[in-house]
């Protein structure tokens, strides 16, 4: 006798409503080129499974953080996600305005003035095969969700930090932000294995690389601002405003200046300061890797600093900030 139970189109609606856990309340809104329009019921915010990002991976990905009820850098995510689409051959199913425009009404329809902003493009459905040859078109979305905040402890204390031996994405599938982020998720597991709060990735030659989604990087003892060159890394959105703070303060005297070039693993150890850098974390003080105290294992000033500059520009550099629009 067959146990699994074959459901009407009904009984499979109020299942996907039945469905529904505790952190579903964390999701506010999604739109959907599929539905072509926006839900805030969270049982139907579904992927059709044939979409070849579910089964394929062929997509990509950014997100913006939605602020004080505007969205903080819109723009310069959205270039990135379009050059993610042009590296991994997924043609736009709109032109950029309809995007930025369906982005900023789903934030909108959520009806929140704080959390995030993720949209994906994705080859699209049409079938269980590899080539896109078969997807119908590409299709679109976009989720408005609470994002779970860091611990305070990361900001107050800092962070400690591991080497990963998880082999790090090939420069190519380094600067698409696609949906692969299996080492990306490994590289997390296995710091918390280690006790540390997240890896750091590092290249073949022992250069720093970056964090799982997160950029890395450190003020030496000569007040230098170390970053990796970003030709085999993902360019975060965040390290590049990041870096226009570090040059006003150069222009003030706190910093000397600001060199982007390879950084060796023994060169990293030996900072006065090691920061996190990245839309969810914002700036974030590292003060131990791989069991090593950077500086006087205390959160460092640049880092404190830079982490006070970011906060001031996410609430009022109106050159970063997209206004949404709610209905009155
Ligand atoms: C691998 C990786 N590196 C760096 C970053 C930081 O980028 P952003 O500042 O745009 O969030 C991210 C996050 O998007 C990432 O996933």
């Amino acid at each position: 006798m067959a146990t699994t139970l074959i459901l009407s189109s009904d009984d499979a609606l109020s299942r996907l409503r039945q469905s529904i856990h505790a952190k579903s309340g964390n999701f506010y809104a999604m739109y959907s080129s599929i539905l072509g329009g926006i839900v805030t019921d969270p049982a139907l915010m579904v992927l059709p499974l044939d979409d070849h990002m579910v089964h394929r991976g062929h997509s990509v990905f950014d997100t913006a953080t939605l602020t004080h009820g505007m969205l903080y850098q819109l723009d310069p995510h959205l270039d990135r996600f379009l050059r993610s689409a042009e590296l991994a051959r997924i043609p736009l199913p709109f032109p950029r305005e309809r995007l930025r425009q369906i982005i900023l009404e789903t934030a909108a329809a959520s009806g929140h003035v704080e959390g995030s902003v993720r949209y994906w493009l994705s080859a699209g459905p049409g079938g269980y095969g590899l080539g896109p040859g078969e997807c119908i078109g590409s299709s679109f979305y976009v989720i408005v969700f609470k994002q779970e905040a860091y611990p305070e402890s990361y900001y107050t204390e800092g962070l400690k930090v591991v080497t990963s031996h998880v082999p790090i994405k090939p420069p190519l599938f380094a600067r698409i932000k696609s949906t692969n982020y299996l080492p990306n998720v490994l590289v997390v597991l296995e710091a918390k294995d280690r006790s540390a709060d997240n890896g750091v990735f590092i290249d073949q030659r022992g250069m720093v690389a970056e964090s799982s989604n997160m950029n890395v990087a450190f003020v030496s003892k000569e007040r230098v601002f170390r970053h990796p060159p970003f030709d085999a890394i993902l360019s975060g959105i965040t390290i590049q405003r990041v870096l226009q703070f570090a040059e006003r303060l150069v222009k003030e005297g706190e910093l000397k200046e600001i060199r982007i070039a390879d950084i060796p693993v023994s060169e990293g150890h030996q900072a006065a300061e090691m920061m996190l850098i990245g839309s969810s974390i914002k700036v974030a003080p590292v003060v131990q890797w791989d069991g090593q105290a950077i500086g006087d294992g205390k959160p460092g000033p640049i880092t404190k600093k830079l982490l006070e500059m970011w906060n001031e520009d996410a609430r009022s550099a109106i050159d970063q900030l997209v206004a949404v629009p709610y209905p009155d």
